[in-house]
């Protein structure tokens, strides 16, 4: 897996997070199935409730564009250690990745954590229920 053109795209998408009540900027970019590259940042809100993570706008960019079987991510952040997805993006992830989908967490500094979906969400909502 070569990671570059997607962190790339995410920390791009970061300098773009509209992040003024948090100040903390998350930049996501997720490849699809036939090779495209889909980017996302933090979307908030003066509601804070209506705030939209940057793994979510991304996911919606990509389904909007026809392309929603999702194959890899990158999220970058100025944590230390690099910070992993919500619990709902996850949950969201799940309905367009599969549980191998590989997940890097990237830092500023370039720290890099690698995690497949299953490990960050071992038992995904099912519906139908099994
Ligand atoms: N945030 C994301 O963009 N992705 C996540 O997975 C966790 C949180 C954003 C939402 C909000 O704008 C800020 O980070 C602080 O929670």
């Amino acid at each position: 897996m070569n990671w570059e053109p997607l962190i790339e795209t995410a920390r791009k998408a970061r300098s773009k997070a509209y992040a003024p009540y948090s100040r903390f900027k998350v930049g996501a970019a997720l490849q699809t199935a036939d090779g495209e590259i889909y980017a996302g940042c933090n979307v908030e809100n003066r509601t804070f409730g209506l705030t939209v993570c940057a793994e979510r706008v991304a996911m919606g960019t990509a389904v909007a564009d026809g392309n929603s079987q999702i194959t890899a991510v990158a999220v970058i952040t100025d944590t230390d250690p690099p910070a992993p997805p919500c619990g709902l993006c996850r949950e969201t992830l799940t309905e367009f990745g599969s549980p191998d989908l590989p997940i890097l967490l990237v830092n500023t500094e370039g720290d890099r954590v690698e995690y497949r979906l299953s490990e960050l969400l071992p038992h995904p909502f099912e519906f139908p229920p099994k």
